[in-house]
Protein backbone atom coordinates (compact mmCIF):
# COMPACT_ATOMS: atom_id res chain seq x y z
CA UNK A 1 0.00 0.00 0.00
CA UNK A 2 1.81 3.60 -0.82
CA UNK A 3 0.75 6.57 0.80
CA UNK A 4 1.52 10.01 -0.80
CA UNK A 5 2.78 13.13 0.70
CA UNK A 6 4.33 16.44 -0.03
CA UNK A 7 8.01 16.30 0.18
CA UNK A 8 10.73 17.93 2.98
CA UNK A 9 13.59 20.10 1.90
CA UNK A 10 16.04 16.89 3.25
CA UNK A 11 14.11 14.67 1.15
CA UNK A 12 14.96 16.63 -2.19
CA UNK A 13 17.74 14.90 -2.25
CA UNK A 14 15.97 12.12 -3.59
CA UNK A 15 15.52 14.14 -7.05
CA UNK A 16 19.22 15.17 -7.36
CA UNK A 17 20.29 11.69 -6.94
CA UNK A 18 17.78 9.97 -9.22
CA UNK A 19 18.39 12.34 -11.55
CA UNK A 20 22.45 12.27 -11.46
CA UNK A 21 22.51 8.69 -10.74
CA UNK A 22 20.99 8.08 -13.95
CA UNK A 23 22.28 6.13 -16.98
CA UNK A 24 23.03 8.05 -20.47
CA UNK A 25 20.07 5.61 -21.81
CA UNK A 26 17.69 5.79 -18.85
CA UNK A 27 17.41 9.50 -19.31
CA UNK A 28 17.22 9.49 -23.07
CA UNK A 29 13.96 7.22 -22.39
CA UNK A 30 12.84 10.21 -19.64
CA UNK A 31 13.38 12.61 -22.41
CA UNK A 32 15.76 14.60 -20.70
CA UNK A 33 19.38 16.03 -21.95
CA UNK A 34 21.57 15.21 -19.11
CA UNK A 35 23.92 18.96 -20.23
CA UNK A 36 20.39 20.65 -18.99
CA UNK A 37 20.65 19.32 -15.49
CA UNK A 38 21.45 21.58 -12.59
CA UNK A 39 24.71 20.82 -10.78
CA UNK A 40 23.80 18.94 -7.64
CA UNK A 41 25.27 22.32 -5.41
CA UNK A 42 23.36 24.42 -7.97
CA UNK A 43 20.23 22.22 -7.83
CA UNK A 44 20.12 22.23 -3.44
CA UNK A 45 20.75 25.74 -3.22
CA UNK A 46 17.94 26.15 -5.97
CA UNK A 47 15.67 23.72 -3.36
CA UNK A 48 16.76 25.58 -0.25
CA UNK A 49 15.40 29.04 -1.70
CA UNK A 50 12.26 27.30 -3.30
CA UNK A 51 11.24 26.04 0.39
CA UNK A 52 11.91 29.02 2.02
CA UNK A 53 9.14 30.71 0.20
CA UNK A 54 5.49 30.87 1.11
CA UNK A 55 3.49 27.71 -0.43
CA UNK A 56 2.32 29.60 -2.84
CA UNK A 57 4.83 31.52 -4.53
CA UNK A 58 6.78 27.97 -5.18
CA UNK A 59 7.26 26.98 -8.94
CA UNK A 60 6.40 23.27 -8.12
CA UNK A 61 5.29 20.84 -5.48
CA UNK A 62 6.90 17.46 -4.59
CA UNK A 63 5.46 14.74 -3.74
CA UNK A 64 7.35 11.38 -2.32
CA UNK A 65 5.67 7.91 -3.15
CA UNK A 66 6.30 5.96 0.72
CA UNK A 67 5.72 2.07 1.01
CA UNK A 68 7.26 0.24 4.79
CA UNK A 69 8.29 3.90 5.60
CA UNK A 70 10.64 4.00 2.83
CA UNK A 71 10.65 6.54 -0.47
CA UNK A 72 9.89 4.35 -3.48
CA UNK A 73 8.70 6.85 -5.74
CA UNK A 74 8.36 10.95 -5.97
CA UNK A 75 5.97 13.14 -8.33
CA UNK A 76 6.17 16.72 -9.06
CA UNK A 77 3.93 19.11 -10.04
CA UNK A 78 4.60 22.29 -12.00
CA UNK A 79 3.41 25.03 -14.77
CA UNK A 80 0.51 25.66 -11.81
CA UNK A 81 -2.52 27.78 -12.54
CA UNK A 82 -4.68 27.87 -9.24
CA UNK A 83 -8.74 27.25 -9.93
CA UNK A 84 -7.26 25.90 -13.18
CA UNK A 85 -4.32 23.75 -14.34
CA UNK A 86 -0.94 22.27 -13.31
CA UNK A 87 1.02 19.31 -15.27
CA UNK A 88 2.55 16.31 -12.98
CA UNK A 89 5.66 14.04 -13.45
CA UNK A 90 6.16 10.57 -12.02
CA UNK A 91 8.98 8.04 -10.84
CA UNK A 92 9.20 5.16 -9.09
CA UNK A 93 13.01 5.99 -7.80
CA UNK A 94 13.55 1.97 -6.68
CA UNK A 95 13.81 0.13 -10.53
CA UNK A 96 12.54 -3.51 -8.80
CA UNK A 97 9.50 -2.43 -7.44
CA UNK A 98 8.32 -0.80 -10.97
CA UNK A 99 5.52 -3.12 -12.91
CA UNK A 100 3.73 -3.85 -9.34
CA UNK A 101 1.33 -1.27 -9.40
CA UNK A 102 2.52 1.45 -7.12
CA UNK A 103 3.05 3.84 -9.78
CA UNK A 104 -0.65 3.61 -11.00
CA UNK A 105 -2.38 3.96 -7.31
CA UNK A 106 0.57 6.80 -6.38
CA UNK A 107 -0.58 8.88 -9.56
CA UNK A 108 -4.09 8.51 -8.23
CA UNK A 109 -3.05 9.84 -5.08
CA UNK A 110 -0.72 12.68 -6.12
CA UNK A 111 -3.79 13.85 -8.26
CA UNK A 112 -6.39 14.16 -4.98
CA UNK A 113 -3.56 15.99 -3.47
CA UNK A 114 -3.06 18.08 -6.29
CA UNK A 115 -6.20 18.41 -7.40
CA UNK A 116 -7.70 19.77 -3.38
CA UNK A 117 -4.40 21.69 -2.83
CA UNK A 118 -4.89 23.72 -6.20
CA UNK A 119 -8.25 23.54 -6.81
CA UNK A 120 -7.38 22.31 -10.37
CA UNK A 121 -9.72 21.63 -13.34
CA UNK A 122 -7.26 19.84 -15.37
CA UNK A 123 -4.19 18.04 -14.37
CA UNK A 124 -1.93 17.20 -17.39
CA UNK A 125 0.89 15.13 -17.62
CA UNK A 126 3.06 15.08 -20.83
CA UNK A 127 5.60 11.76 -21.22
CA UNK A 128 7.79 10.87 -23.95
CA UNK A 129 5.64 9.53 -26.44
CA UNK A 130 8.04 6.24 -26.55
CA UNK A 131 8.34 5.45 -23.35
CA UNK A 132 5.89 2.88 -22.55
CA UNK A 133 5.56 3.18 -18.71
CA UNK A 134 4.10 6.00 -17.86
CA UNK A 135 1.62 6.13 -21.26
CA UNK A 136 0.46 2.76 -19.79
CA UNK A 137 0.33 3.62 -16.17
CA UNK A 138 -1.26 7.33 -16.65
CA UNK A 139 -4.10 5.30 -18.93
CA UNK A 140 -4.75 2.81 -16.30
CA UNK A 141 -4.86 6.21 -13.83
CA UNK A 142 -7.97 7.31 -15.31
CA UNK A 143 -6.08 9.44 -17.04
CA UNK A 144 -7.38 10.74 -20.83
CA UNK A 145 -5.59 10.39 -24.23
CA UNK A 146 -5.69 13.91 -25.83
CA UNK A 147 -2.85 14.27 -28.48
CA UNK A 148 0.81 13.39 -29.77
CA UNK A 149 2.94 16.13 -30.28
CA UNK A 150 6.16 17.55 -30.57
CA UNK A 151 7.64 20.14 -28.14
CA UNK A 152 10.38 20.69 -24.89
CA UNK A 153 8.35 19.85 -21.99
CA UNK A 154 10.22 21.22 -19.39
CA UNK A 155 13.74 22.95 -18.68
CA UNK A 156 15.20 19.26 -18.04
CA UNK A 157 14.04 17.99 -21.72
CA UNK A 158 15.09 17.90 -25.19
CA UNK A 159 12.54 18.37 -28.62
CA UNK A 160 10.77 15.17 -28.32
CA UNK A 161 7.53 13.74 -29.39
CA UNK A 162 5.49 13.47 -26.19
CA UNK A 163 1.99 11.99 -25.38
CA UNK A 164 -0.25 14.79 -23.46
CA UNK A 165 -2.72 13.75 -20.87
CA UNK A 166 -5.17 15.14 -18.88
CA UNK A 167 -7.29 14.04 -15.63
CA UNK A 168 -10.50 16.35 -15.07
CA UNK A 169 -12.91 17.05 -12.62
C1 LIG B 1 6.34 5.12 -15.07
C2 LIG B 1 6.30 4.53 -13.67
C3 LIG B 1 6.23 5.65 -12.63
C4 LIG B 1 5.03 3.66 -13.52
O1 LIG B 1 5.02 3.10 -12.23
P1 LIG B 1 4.86 1.52 -12.07
O2 LIG B 1 4.74 1.25 -10.62
O3 LIG B 1 5.93 0.83 -12.83
O4 LIG B 1 3.44 1.31 -12.79
P2 LIG B 1 2.35 0.16 -12.57
O5 LIG B 1 3.03 -1.07 -12.02
O6 LIG B 1 1.22 0.73 -11.77
O7 LIG B 1 1.91 -0.16 -14.06
C5 LIG B 1 0.82 0.45 -14.71
C6 LIG B 1 0.70 -0.12 -16.10
O8 LIG B 1 1.83 0.29 -16.88
C7 LIG B 1 2.49 -0.85 -17.41
N1 LIG B 1 3.93 -0.55 -17.45
C8 LIG B 1 4.67 0.02 -16.47
N2 LIG B 1 5.95 0.10 -16.85
C9 LIG B 1 6.01 -0.42 -18.10
C10 LIG B 1 7.06 -0.60 -19.02
N3 LIG B 1 8.33 -0.22 -18.75
N4 LIG B 1 6.77 -1.15 -20.23
C11 LIG B 1 5.50 -1.53 -20.52
N5 LIG B 1 4.45 -1.38 -19.68
C12 LIG B 1 4.73 -0.84 -18.48
C13 LIG B 1 2.16 -1.96 -16.46
O9 LIG B 1 2.31 -3.22 -17.08
C14 LIG B 1 0.71 -1.65 -16.13
O10 LIG B 1 -0.15 -2.02 -17.16
P3 LIG B 1 -1.04 -3.36 -17.10
O11 LIG B 1 -1.55 -3.46 -15.70
O12 LIG B 1 -2.06 -3.14 -18.14
O13 LIG B 1 -0.09 -4.44 -17.42
C15 LIG B 1 7.55 3.65 -13.40
O14 LIG B 1 7.53 2.53 -14.27
C16 LIG B 1 8.86 4.39 -13.55
O15 LIG B 1 9.29 5.08 -12.66
N6 LIG B 1 9.50 4.25 -14.74
C17 LIG B 1 10.79 4.87 -14.96
C18 LIG B 1 10.70 6.38 -14.91
C19 LIG B 1 9.74 6.94 -15.92
O16 LIG B 1 9.67 6.52 -17.06
N7 LIG B 1 9.01 7.98 -15.49
C20 LIG B 1 8.10 8.70 -16.33
C21 LIG B 1 8.70 9.96 -16.74
S1 LIG B 1 7.54 10.95 -17.62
Amino acid sequence: MVSVREMTLGETETVVRYFHGATPEFLEMLGVDPTRLPRPDAWREHFAREFALPAEQRQAVFVVWIVDDAIVGMSSCDKIVPGERANMHLHVVVPNLRQRGIGTDAVRASADLYFAKFSLKRLFCEPNAFNAGPNRTLQKAGFRYVKTHMTVPGPLNYHQAVTRWVLER
